[in-house]
């Protein structure tokens, strides 16, 4: 009933790659940090708490963001907070390449957080409500792999900038992007569901009809206004029966997007190779190099098959991966003194970070973007990206730990046992929105039906 003719999705392309702009700084962000920090640590002496602090200070300060940008992006609108996050983008990154003291730069990479706490939702929310119903999987995924790009980039520009012990400009370089997503912003229209959402349906109307380039949206306007007649907008609202399974899948995939492991191999790959043998410094980097590339490719064959096979299949498929892997993982370090282990554990780390990048890693963040209901979206959103950013978190701190006591044979399979954890949790609640409106969704939601009978026709 909902598919309609999708006309020109030209506009949206430009508007997509805008706002995954914000993607890219959250990968470029946290990523730079692996080869600036040996610098910091020597030019300011640090002790080894301080370093922790410095290193998680842009996870604290992204949990801060995604609290506070739930409720703002709900009220001012998705783009306004964008141009602002942007600003405040580049305030971190000026502020940490100037940074005379060690407080100055941990407040710098706080706002910085911030940033990309707030961005991390905004972008996708952004892109899910300006897509086209049956190319929303691939915009939406769009900004995972700007996301992953920025990863690598952060490698490349920390190799490159290691000679001169650059830190201040690996820091600083994030004001380009910034500038280019901030100046973007001021140009792209306001997201046309949250306009009819508040109102503004005059407003909303005519943005459908630039970016969908015909005149013919009334269908659409009108979907939009009914189902949000229906919303109170409010955290009563959230909190209802009807919505609990939506909250439930929101916050259970958060959790498991990030306990499954796939920080330790973003932020410690280089000692993972490392300790599997691989002896060479400059060999582990590159391999660590190759880690993110087959992440970034991966994400781009996800991009490809989310809007035909649909986001479940994939999500199960990916989980599996990552079970298999983590167990091949697991056990070769098992052997450490057999010369083949490092090709195994090479190996299964590759299929472990393929596996995520073409499931769990974009499949959260674009569910997390359709499910919820328009007028409290945002802060549906933001509540799982909380859960999101506190496991991370998390891991990040209890990763070395746990390498200590379970060694790494048992930290594997712990991942691996949360991954079949997650596997079955998608399987019973993970629902199938290809091809499914926004309001269709959320249509859904109100006729009190299970969330697997989504996908059903
Ligand atoms: C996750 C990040 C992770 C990245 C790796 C994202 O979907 O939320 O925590 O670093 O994928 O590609």
């Amino acid at each position: 009933m909902m598919s309609r003719a999708d006309n020109s999705p030209r506009f949206v392309y430009i508007a997509a790659a805008i706002s995954a702009l914000g993607g890219m700084l959250f990968g470029y962000d946290t990523g730079v940090i692996s080869g600036a920090i040996l610098f910091i640590q020597q030019d300011f002496a640090l002790s080894p708490t301080l370093e922790e602090v410095v290193v998680s200070s842009v996870v604290f300060g992204a949990m801060l963001g995604a609290v506070a940008g739930g409720t703002l992006t709900d009220r001012f609108g998705r783009r306004i907070i964008l141009v602002l996050t942007a600003a405040l983008f580049a305030l971190g990154a000026v502020g940490t390449a100037l940074a005379p003291t060690i407080t100055w730069l941990i407040i710098g990479r706080v706002i910085v957080g911030i940033a990309i706490g707030v961005a991390s939702f905004t972008a996708p929310l952004y892109i899910s409500e300006i897509s086209p119903v049956t190319m929303r999987g691939r915009f939406v995924s769009f900004n995972q792999i700007a996301l992953t790009s920025g990863i690598v980039i952060a490698y490349l520009v920390d190799y490159a900038l290691s000679g001169m012990r650059g830190w201040r400009w690996m820091f600083g370089l994030a004001a380009v992007p910034s500038a280019l997503l901030g100046i973007g912003m001021v140009f792209m229209p306001e997201s046309p569901r949250w306009l009819v959402s508040r109102g503004m349906v005059d407003k909303g109307r005519s943005v459908l009809q630039r970016i969908r380039g015909t005149a013919a949206v009334d269908d659409e306007v009108q979907d939009i206004r009914r189902s949000s007649a229906q919303q109170s907008g409010n955290w009563v609202e959230l909190s209802s029966p009807l919505l609990r399974p939506a909250m439930i899948v929101g916050i259970g995939l958060a959790l498991f997007q990030q306990v499954t492991g796939i920080n330790t191999v973003i932020y410690y790959a280089p000692t993972i190779f490392q300790s599997a043998g691989i002896e060479s410094a400059s060999v582990a980097i590159l391999a660590t190099t190759g880690v993110g590339v087959i992440n970034v490719l991966m994400t781009v064959v996800a991009l490809l098959l989310l809007d035909r096979v649909g986001r479940r299949p994939l999500l199960l498929t990916g989980l599996a991966g990552m079970v298999i892997s983590l167990a091949v993982l697991g056990t070769a370090f098992l052997f450490p003194h057999l010369r083949v282990l490092k090709w195994f554990a090479a190996g299964s780390l590759m299929l472990y970070v393929g596996s995520f990048a073409v499931g769990l890693g974009p499949v959260f963040w674009l569910l997390i973007s359709e499910i919820y209901p328009v007028k409290i979206r945002g802060l549906a959103m933001s509540i799982a990206t909380v859960a999101n950013w506190g496991a991370n978190l998390l891991v990040a701190l209890t990763f070395l730990t746990l390498v200590q006591v379970l060694g790494r044979p048992g930290t594997f399979w712990l991942y691996g046992l949360l991954s079949i954890g997650a596997w079955i949790f998608a399987y019973v609640l993970a629902p199938e929105t290809k091809g499914r409106s926004l309001e269709d969704i959320e249509a859904h939601w109100r006729a009190a039906k299970h969330p697997r009978e989504m996908g059903k026709k």
